[in-house]
This record gives structure tokens, C-alpha cells and sequence, in this order.
């Protein structure tokens, strides 16, 4: 990442939520430590992270029985931190930026990036930090398929109408808003409707925001399934061939 100067993006902090149990990938552990090409998942996530330019610090939230962050080389890294997440992403999010609540500003700049997210492109974390983005930001993916809304009838998924296409947004991390405002929006939006909180943009549209949509690549897809995991395998392979590295 060459082409942003650190010096010229405000310093910011980056919260990786880490505490889920990854039940969707049907495997005998957490998703963010199974292997992608002989390295933990996170470990690609956060070794990408460090590369970011103008970054203060990470804070990872991890399982309050997790035992193998701990044994990761990054563990050890001083720009990172970790805090005990909670029962759902939106409490582990907290929990970090209750944290870092003492470290940092108020007005400090947080980017929350899922561990589960080892692809997000430079180019998209340079738009996301650089000068022409919103305070309040996210990356996002505009909807390429028709949509459908769907409705059970007979035990069955039938399609209730189709959706505006130009409308839908994917959305992705990191999304990127101030300290304090994050953490009032998410404090109050699992105050008063938990079940919409499912990423740091509804907490802050509940609280009156509106989030920035920036479009970024598909390749910054969130591994759930079995077979994300060998998408994410060829990806990679192919940005190591093309810079040069051996796979
Ligand atoms: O399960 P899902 O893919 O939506 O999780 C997204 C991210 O949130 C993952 O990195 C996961 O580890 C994290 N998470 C968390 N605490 C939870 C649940 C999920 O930090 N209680």
C-alpha cells in the first residue's frame, strides 16, 4: 500500500470482533482459526490490518475461552490488545470500545473489521480512511443479482415480490465511525432493539446517522461456508503468484 502517506490520514484505531463460535462452518473450532493456507484465518486478517497506514492500535475481542489467541505470534505484537468479547458481535464491539475508551479520544477515529474477513482491498481501506469519506462510513457491495423478497407458504421459501436492485447494498467491514458516537449508538440501539443490532451501521441509523455506502470489492466477502474458505485459498494464491511470493 503505497499510494496513501500515513502521515496524511488521521490516526485511527481498528476493533476486530473475534468472539464468534463460527457455528455456520460446521467445524470442530472457531472460524477465525481454522486454517487458510497453513495460517489461522485471523492471522491473515490482522497481518493485513497492520499494514494499513495511519493505524494507532487494534483491539481483538476473543472468547472468554478462547486458548489459542494467545499462541499467535501477532498476540504479542504492541499495537494489539484484546478484551473478553460477549454473547453476540454487537457485545463484543462494545466491550472493545469500552476498552479503548481509555485509551483514546472521544472523536477518535474506529474502523470495525470482522476477523472473518482475511480479503478487504487496499484500495478500499484508502477510500474508507482517506480524506473524501464521511466520518461515518462503511464498505459495501451494490446488489449484482434481483433480489426477492421471500415469504413461507407450505412449509416452503416462495418469493413475496423483487426488490428495487439499485436500492441494495451489501454490507461489508470495516465501518468506520467516532469513538463515542459508535459506543452511545451501540450501547443504546442493544438497549432498545437488540435483534436489529447486526453490524455497527444499524446501531448508528437507529441512533439518526446515515452511514456513507462506499463501494468496495467483492473479494472482501465474510467466510461462513465451508466453501468460502477455498475461495479465499485462490485468492490469495493468486495475489501471491502475481506479487511474486512463493504460495
Ligand atoms: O458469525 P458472524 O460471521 O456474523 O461473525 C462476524 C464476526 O463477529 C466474526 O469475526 C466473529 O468472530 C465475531 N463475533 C464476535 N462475538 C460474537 C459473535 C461473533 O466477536 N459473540
Amino acid at each position: 500500500m503505497t499510494a496513501v502517506n500515513a502521515r496524511a490520514v488521521e490516526p485511527y484505531w481498528v476493533v476486530v470482533p473475534a468472539a464468534g463460535s463460527g457455528k455456520r462452518m460446521g467445524a470442530d473450532k472457531p472460524k477465525q482459526y481454522l486454517p487458510l493456507l497453513g495460517k489461522p484465518l485471523i492471522v491473515h486478517t490482522l497481518q493485513n490490518i497492520l499494514r494499513w497506514p495511519g493505524l494507532a492500535g487494534v483491539i481483538v475481542a476473543i472468547a472468554a475461552d478462547d486458548s489459542e489467541f494467545g499462541n499467535l505470534a501477532e498476540a504479542s505484537d504492541p499495537r494489539i490488545h484484546t478484551v473478553t468479547g460477549g454473547a453476540e458481535r454487537a457485545d463484543s464491539v462494545l466491550a472493545a470500545l469500552e476498552y479503548l475508551s481509555t485509551l483514546a479520544e472521544p472523536d477518535t477515529s474506529v474502523l470495525v473489521h470482522d476477523a472473518a474477513r482475511p480479503l478487504v482491498a487496499s484500495n478500499d481501506i484508502e477510500t474508507l480512511i482517506g480524506p473524501a469519506s464521511a466520518a461515518i462510513a462503511l464498505l459495501a457491495q451494490p446488489a449484482s443479482d434481483t433480489v426477492k423478497r421471500a415469504s413461507a407458504e407450505n412449509g416452503t421459501a416462495v418469493v413475496a415480490e423483487t426488490l428495487p436492485r439499485d436500492q441494495i447494498w451489501l454490507a461489508q467491514t470495516p465501518q468506520k465511525a467516532p469513538l463515542q458516537i459508535l459506543k452511545d449508538s451501540l450501547q443504546a440501539g442493544l438497549r432498545e432493539n437488540p435483534a436489529a443490532i447486526t453490524d455497527e451501521a444499524s446501531a448508528l441509523e437507529l441512533a439518526g446517522y446515515r452511514p456513507q455506502l462506499i463501494a468496495a470489492c467483492r473479494t472482501n466477502f465474510k467466510i461462513t461456508q465451508p466453501a468460502d474458505l477455498l475461495l479465499a485459498e485462490a485468492l490469495l494464491t493468486q495475489q501471491r503468484t502475481q506479487q511474486g511470493e512463493p504460495s
